[in-house]
This record gives C-alpha cells, sequence and structure tokens, in this order.
C-alpha cells in the first residue's frame, strides 16, 4: 500500500511538473523532435543552395557536356535523392537558401521552389539565412518571417525572449530533441540544437573585407539557453551527472575555422580559404567555455566540405549541396549528415547521447557516402587538440 501510495504521488508529481512546465519549454525552444525507437536521431545539413529561379538558371562549375543540361532543378533533384536515402529526422538549410540580385527577383516564390523537397517529404525542417538570402525583394527580417509560416517548418523567427538580449538578427533560435517515447528520458532534452544568424555584412567601416559575426547579444543569448538546459538535465527527476551535447548550425564560419589546413588535422578537403569575418567575436570562446557543443556546422565556403576538431569542439563544413553556386568541375555537390545513437542504459532502456557521427553524400552516379567519422563520444574525455603543436597555433613574436 505504501509503495503504490508512493508511486501514485510520483506519477501525479510528475505529470503535474510536466504541464508547469509546458510555457517553460515554449519559452526556451520548442520540443516537437524526439529520438526515435531505435535511440537515432539523424540531421540532414543542406548548405548554400543559392537556388534562382528555376529551370532558366543555369549551373556554376560543371564540365562544358554537363552545362545545357543544368538548372537549379538538379539542385532539387539532388534533394529529393538525398532525402530519400538517408531518410532524415530533420533538415537543416544553414544559409544561402536562395541568390538575390539578377537571379530572381521573387524571394518568397523562389524560397518555395528552393524548400519544396523538404516540405513535400513530410519531413521537419528548419532554415538558417546566409549573407546572400536578401539580395532580392525581401529583407532579413521578412524573410524569416516567410519561412516560419512554410508547412512543416520549426524555423523560428526569433526567440521569444528576445527582447531581453536585444538579439540581433533574425533566424536565432533553439531546437530541443528530447528522449524517446517510452524512455525515462521522454520529457528531457537529450541533444540541443542552436540555430544563429551570423549576419551578412557588417556595416561598421575601417574593415579590410565585411562579412558579419555572431554578435555579444547572441552570445549573450546562447550562454543564458544553454545554462538553463544544463539546470533542467541535471535536475530532479532522473538527473544527469553531464551536460547533453549541443550543436550549432550558423552559415558563416567562425575564424577558428581558418586554423585547418593540413590534411593530417582533418576528415574532408580544403579548397579554399575560409571567409570568415574580420574580427573574432569570440563566439568559439564561448562554446569551449561551456563545453557543450560538440560541433559547429557552417557553409559559405562551397568547395571545403572538412571536419577539424579544436579545444573539443567539431568544426565542420557542409560543402556546397547548390548547382546555381558556385562550386568545382569534377567535384560533386554535397550533404552532410549528423546521426546521433543514444546509449542502452542497464536496465535496456535508452539513455543519454552516447555516440555523434558524421558522413556527406554526394550527387555522383552512385549517391556515393564519404568521410563517415566519430565525432564525439559519451566515453571520451576530452582529448588533446587533434595534429597541433604549440608552434603551429601561437603566432611567433
Ligand atoms: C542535371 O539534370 C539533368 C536532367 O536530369 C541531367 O541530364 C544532368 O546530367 C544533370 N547535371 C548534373 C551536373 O548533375
Ligand atoms: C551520477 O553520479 C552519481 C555519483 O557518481 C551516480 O551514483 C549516479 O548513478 C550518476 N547518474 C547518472 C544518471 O549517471
Ligand atoms: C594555414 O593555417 C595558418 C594558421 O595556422 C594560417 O596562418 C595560414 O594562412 C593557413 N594557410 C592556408 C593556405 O590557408
Ligand atoms: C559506381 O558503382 C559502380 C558499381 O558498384 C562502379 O563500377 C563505379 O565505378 C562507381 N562509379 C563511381 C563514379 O564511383
Ligand atoms: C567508447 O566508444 C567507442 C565508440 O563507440 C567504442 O568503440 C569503445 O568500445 C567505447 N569504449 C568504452 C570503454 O566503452
Amino acid at each position: 500500500m505504501r509503495t503504490l501510495d508512493l508511486f501514485y504521488v510520483l506519477c501525479v508529481s510528475l505529470i503535474c511538473l510536466n504541464l508547469s512546465l509546458s510555457p517553460v519549454y515554449a519559452f526556451y525552444g520548442r520540443r516537437q523532435l524526439r529520438f526515435n525507437s531505435e535511440g537515432r536521431f539523424k540531421i540532414l545539413q543542406v548548405s548554400d543552395m543559392h537556388y534562382g529561379n528555376g529551370k532558366d538558371k543555369n549551373c556554376a562549375n560543371v564540365s562544358p557536356a554537363e552545362f545545357p543540361y543544368c538548372s537549379d532543378l538538379n539542385t532539387t533533384t539532388f534533394l529529393q535523392r538525398t532525402i530519400a536515402f538517408e531518410n532524415p529526422d530533420l533538415i537543416v538549410f544553414s544559409g544561402d537558401n536562395v541568390y538575390g540580385i539578377c537571379e530572381t527577383t521573387d524571394a518568397a516564390k523562389t524560397m518555395n521552389m528552393a524548400f519544396a523537397p523538404a516540405i513535400e517529404s513530410g519531413i521537419p525542417w528548419v532554415a538558417i539565412l546566409g549573407n546572400h538570402d536578401q539580395e532580392s525583394d525581401m529583407t532579413r527580417e521578412t524573410l524569416m518571417k516567410y519561412i516560419v509560416t512554410l508547412p512543416n517548418t520549426l524555423s523560428q523567427v526569433n526567440p521569444i525572449d528576445a527582447w531581453k538580449y536585444q538579439i540581433d538578427g533574425f533566424g536565432n533560435y533553439n531546437l530541443q530533441i528530447e528522449g524517446p517515447f517510452g524512455s525515462p528520458l521522454f520529457f528531457k532534452s537529450l541533444l540541443n540544437l542552436y540555430l544563429l544568424d551570423g549576419g551578412d555584412y557588417t556595416k561598421l567601416g575601417g574593415f579590410s573585407y565585411n562579412y558579419d559575426w555572431v554578435k555579444t547579444s547572441q552570445q549573450n543569448w546562447y550562454e543564458h539557453t544553454s545554462k538553463w538546459l544544463e539546470f533542467e538535465y541535471k535536475r530532479w527527476p532522473f538527473p544527469q551527472n553531464t551536460t547533453a551535447p549541443g550543436l550549432v548550425y550558423l552559415h558563416i564560419p567562425v575564424p577558428e575555422f581558418s586554423l585547418f589546413n593540413k590534411s593530417t588535422e582533418m576528415t574532408g578537403v580544403r579548397q579554399e580559404k575560409t571567409c570568415s569575418p574580420p574580427i573574432n567575436s569570440g563566439f568559439f570562446t564561448k562554446l569551449v567555455e561551456r563545453g557543450e557543443v560538440k560541433g559547429v556546422f557552417s557553409g559559405h565556403d562551397h568547395i571545403n566540405d572538412f571536419c577539424g576538431e579544436l579545444n573539443g569542439v567539431n568544426l565542420c563544413y557542409a560543402g556546397g549541396a547548390g548547382y546555381h553556386g558556385y562550386g568545382k568541375v569534377g567535384w560533386a555537390r554535397r550533404a552532410r549528415v549528423v546521426e546521433a545513437q543514444l546509449e542502452k542504459t542497464k536496465y535496456g532502456r535508452w539513455g543519454a547521447v552516447d555516440t555523434i557521427k558524421t558522413w556527406k553524400r554526394l550527387d555522383d552516379q552512385n549517391h556515393s557516402l564519404i568521410d563517415t567519422q566519430l565525432l564525439w563520444s559519451k566515453n571520451t574525455t576530452a582529448e588533446a587538440n587533434f595534429g597541433f603543436s604549440c608552434g603551429s597555433l601561437l603566432p611567433r613574436h
């Protein structure tokens, strides 16, 4: 009787706790994503589609033989194929989704075409902006306000508490991925995604080049959200001992990407220099301090597709997916997949995230899958920097 009573009280309080927390969930992020019954969650990142107005738009950097038959529609076909092959749980469009200036005069129509394969798949999808999206007839604000109205998207214009941070940009938000139904952790977020607006070009003078950066306001929001999520993860019921891993999606790479240029330091390739902001706004440092984020996934530099690890954070390029954006003849357009797998606890239930893996899908004849690698594993302690010696990192005076 006593145990039953206790059980009853526990269950009721669990339900009440859940109900009382729902406004908080709504406040800090959306909880509509969940690991599947196999304990897996898979994210497909599609970057730099540079969609124009469809079949009239020629492709950049394809062979002369392919040129007459290649248009934006090839990007659409690639996306359809990749979604069918990978069957992801979430699709992330990481900016430069549409192209501006002379390429389209109707950004809404172009976005409808560009996102169509995701919308038609019925899979939840999200988008953030790159530096080119606002170049036709919509501002960055109206672009995001339009995107959030499209079917099956979990995109947000900005977090509800944006006013508190006077947050810069449009398209800053957090997604929380809960444990599978039937697991004790079904109402805890086991994997946290942070999508950020890296801006386009700074309006400040005095820079020799002017890509924008992750602002202090955005970093403050990130830090606060991340601390709240850690608090939730570590508290009763089923308190966890560590923080849940996090992943960042951001169009323009943080300056630390430029540190990688030896093939021994990375998986994948560098074929052009990193076009990051002209100053370092400290976002990477913030991530290292928090210790939660295991990967930053960027686009922007279409013909780089590597991952390299620095201070426990993997810096990964997606590689360009769009035919209308620049590429390299003979080097297939591509997309990046990230898959998180939960651990089985001793009672056979799903526990925390055990491993995070990544690979790339190419739009070649065989739709090749390449460069599968383990990005992070729960059982590894913070590794030493991969392949760096002090001499290669520190400037010599
Ligand atoms: C683009 O699509 C057309 C039509 O399916 C195809 O013939 C062509 O080979 C594709 N081009 C590239 C570069 O994939
Ligand atoms: C957390 O750590 C404590 C003490 O080391 C241990 O008893 C407990 O089982 C751990 N909990 C989890 C969820 O790992
Ligand atoms: C290689 O990395 C160093 C910094 O570690 C940088 O100074 C140099 O410019 C890079 N080289 C290339 C070709 O990107
Ligand atoms: C594609 O696969 C076929 C059969 O496995 C193989 O013969 C061919 O070389 C592959 N082509 C490419 C471009 O990898
Ligand atoms: C740690 O994880 C790796 C990758 O999943 C696995 O191969 C290895 O056996 C694990 N080691 C321990 C001690 O659990």
